[in-house]
C-alpha cells in the first residue's frame, strides 16, 4: 500500500518535523515501502481523498497543526486510515504535561512536584511552593520550546514571560539536580535508556539539535538500575494510554538515585541527533528496521 509520511506542519516544532520526516522517508523507501511526503494535515486530508493514502505515517510533532495532540488521530479514526503512534487518548493526555503529571500521580508514579500557573497568576506566590530552581514550561509545548530554567527569583517574570507566548496553561515545575534520562519505547518493549549530558547547563532546544557537543550514553543506567528505569518507563507510557511508541523523559535524583518521570512524547524526533534512533541501534536495530518496525504495527 502507499504510505503518507506526514511531517511539517504548522506547530513551533515544524523544522525538527520535517528534518525528521526527511530520515524517515528515506528509509522507507529503501526498505521498498511506497511512501511519500505529506506537509500538514489539511494535505494529508486532500491525498486521502484522492485515494493515494492505505495508511500514515505520523513524524508531525507539536500540537496546534501538529499531530501529537490527538486531532489528527481522530480525524484518521473516523476516516478509517490506519496510523503510527499511540491513539486519540495517549496523544491527547500527553500533549499536556499537567493533565499526563495528574494520571501519573493517581498512578502512585512519581514526578516532580509542580504548581499550574494561569496568566496573570502572582508568579512568587505560585513559587513559594517549590524551591529554586524550578522549570517554568508551557504545558503543551515540545522540544524544550518556551521553557526557562529559573536559578533566582529575579529571573521568574521573564520565563513566565517567555512560556505565555505559547497558548494554553503553563507549570512551574520543581529542577530535580541529576541525570537526564530518556526511554524508547517500541510495542511491549522499552528500549535502552539513553543518559544525556549537554554541554551546557540543560538539554534545550540548541543542545537537542544544533550543538553536536551534547554527549549521550547508552545504555544509561547499569544492572538493577537499568531495569527499573525501563520498567518505569513502560509503565509511565502504558499508564498516560499510549500504545505503539513513544519516549518517556525521566530525571534521576543525583542524592538518592528516585526517578522522576517528566512527560511522554507520542511522536519523537527522528533527527539524526535523536534519541529513539541511537536506543534502537544499540540493541542492533537500523534506523530502516526502527522505521519498518513502527509502521508494521499499524498493520492488522
Ligand atoms: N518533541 C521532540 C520532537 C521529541 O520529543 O523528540
Ligand atoms: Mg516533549
Amino acid at each position: 500500500g502507499n504510505v503518507a509520511v506526514l511531517m511539517g506542519g504548522t506547530s513551533s516544532e515544524r523544522e525538527v518535523s520535517l528534518n525528521s520526516g526527511a530520515n524517515v522517508l528515506e528509509a522507507l523507501t529503501s526498505k521498498g515501502v511506497n511512501a511519500f511526503a505529506v506537509d500538514g494535515i489539511p494535505a494529508l486530508v486532500q491525498a486521502i481523498q484522492t485515494g493515494k493514502v492505505d495508511r500514515v505515517f505520523n513524524i508531525l510533532h507539536g500540537n496546534h497543526g501538529g499531530g501529537e495532540d490527538g486531532v489528527l488521530q481522530g480525524l484518521l479514526d473516523a476516516l478509517g486510515v490506519p496510523y503510527t503512534g499511540p491513539g486519540v487518548l495517549g496523544s491527547a493526555l500527553t500533549m499536556d504535561k499537567i493533565r499526563t503529571k495528574q494520571v501519573w500521580i493517581a498512578e502512585g508514579l512519581s514526578t516532580p512536584r509542580y504548581v499550574r500557573l494561569n496568566r496573570g497568576d502572582d508568579v512568587r506566590e505560585a513559587a513559594k511552593s517549590l524551591q529554586l530552581p524550578v522549570f517554568v514550561k508551557p504545558s503543551c509545548e515540545g522540544s524544550s520550546v518556551g521553557v526557562s530554567r529559573v536559578l533566582e527569583d529575579k529571573d521568574l517574570d521573564d520565563a513566565v514571560r517567555v512560556a505565555q507566548e505559547y497558548d494554553g496553561e503553563m507549570l512551574m515545575e520543581q529542577l530535580v539536580v541529576g541525570d537526564e534520562l530518556t526511554v524508547g519505547i517500541l510495542g511491549d518493549i522499552a528500549l535502552p535508556s539513553i543518559r544525556i549530558v549537554p554541554k551546557g547547563e540543560w538539554y534545550d532546544y540548541h543542545a537537542k539539535y544544533i550543538a553536536d557537543d551534547t554527549q549521550y550514553l547508552c545504555p544509561g543506567l547499569e544492572g538493577e538500575d537499568e531495569a527499573a528505569i525501563r520498567a518505569l518507563a513502560l509503565k509511565a507510557f502504558k499508564a498516560a494510554g499510549c500504545t505503539g511508541w513513544g519516549r518517556v523523559d525521566v530525571m534521576r535524583n543525583r542524592a538518592d538515585n528516585k526517578l522522576y518521570l517528566l512527560e511522554v512524547n507520542t511522536a519523537p524526533g527522528m533527527t539524526s541527533h535523536s534519541l529513539v534512533p541511537k536506543a534502537a541501534q544499540q540493541i542492533g536495530i537500523s534506523f530502516e528496521n526502527l522505521c519498518w518496525r513502527i509502521l508494521e504495527m499499524t498493520l492488522p
